[in-house]
């Protein structure tokens, strides 16, 4: 293969598609929706390692929430969004594995993001725990405690979903940053606005074969001198 075609490769491999990118409002309901997902948990993390007598104790229990609440509605909106809209095609060289390992991961994420609001609103309407969104309104709950119910949502929220949440968090973030980092395929890009060529800069390159990637040679140099200062 001549030099020039196979630099007009790299070149190809380094621009996403024109055009193949999730639209805005998509873009900004991902982005909005990972930020949340992120004060939750940490929200969550806090509030339940506090003494049950911390002043902030409440405040962090109807923010968590408030947030987990919003981030179910903002998931309906999405997938209303999603239907009419269909994600971009992926790219053709991608194997048939990366591209069940997406769609499959990206449904599961859905599928958390519908399943934790609802087990932790069961988990606080069972055991008659007041639900206030952001002190705004209270949202209804059972009139008297029903522990087995409170037990099995608290299974489910707490005991299983979290730790699943945590795993195809940072199965998606990881796989998001070896795209960036290793792939150089403009992944991310599809979740990103335009930028770069869009607006005149050149793309990264893609991840070319550099030669540091190849074993060092041992065998001695015999052009040079080994300790002879050059001039
Ligand atoms: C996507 C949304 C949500 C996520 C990711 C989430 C995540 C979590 C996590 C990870 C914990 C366990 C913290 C720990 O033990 O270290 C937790 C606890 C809790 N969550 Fe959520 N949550 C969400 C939504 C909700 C909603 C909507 C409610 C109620 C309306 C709620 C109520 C609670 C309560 C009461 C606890 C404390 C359980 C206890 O230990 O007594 N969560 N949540
Ligand atoms: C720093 C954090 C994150 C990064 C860098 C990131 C990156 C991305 C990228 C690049 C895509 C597009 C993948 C493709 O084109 O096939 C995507 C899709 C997606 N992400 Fe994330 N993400 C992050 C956090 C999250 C979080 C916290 C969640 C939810 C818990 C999430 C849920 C999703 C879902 C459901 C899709 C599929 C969108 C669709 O096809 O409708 N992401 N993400």
């Amino acid at each position: 293969m001549s030099e020039t075609s196979s630099n007009s490769d790299v070149r190809a491999q380094a621009q996403p598609a024109a055009g193949a990118r999730y639209n805005a409002p998509a873009q900004a309901l991902h982005w909005i929706t990972a930020a949340l997902i992120f004060i939750t948990l940490a929200l969550a993390w806090v509030m339940t390692n506090m003494p049950d007598d911390a002043p902030t104790r409440g405040l962090l229990f109807t923010l968590h929430k408030s947030f987990g609440i919003t981030i179910f509605a903002l998931v309906i909106v999405r997938i209303v969004w999603r239907g009419r809209h269909p994600a971009p095609p992926l790219a053709a060289r991608l194997s048939r594995w990366d591209r069940s390992a997406s769609v499959a991961s990206h449904m599961l994420l859905y599928l958390l993001l519908i399943v934790m609001p609802i087990s932790g609103y069961m988990m606080s309407a069972a055991g008659a725990h007041p639900i206030s969104f952001f002190g705004l309104f209270n949202l209804p709950i059972s009139a008297t405690k029903d522990e087995a119910a409170e037990h099995a949502a608290f299974f489910v929220h707490v005991g299983v979903l979290q730790w699943v949440l945590y795993a195809l968090v940072l199965l998606h973030v990881g796989a998001a940053l070896w795209h960036v980092i290793m792939r150089r395929d403009g992944v991310l890009d599809r979740m990103l606005p335009p930028q770069g060529e869009e607006h005149g800069r050149h793309p990264m390159p893609a991840k070319v074969d550099m030669g540091w990637r190849r074993p060092l040679s041992v065998t001695p140099r015999t052009d040079t001198q080994p300790h002879e200062p050059s001039e």
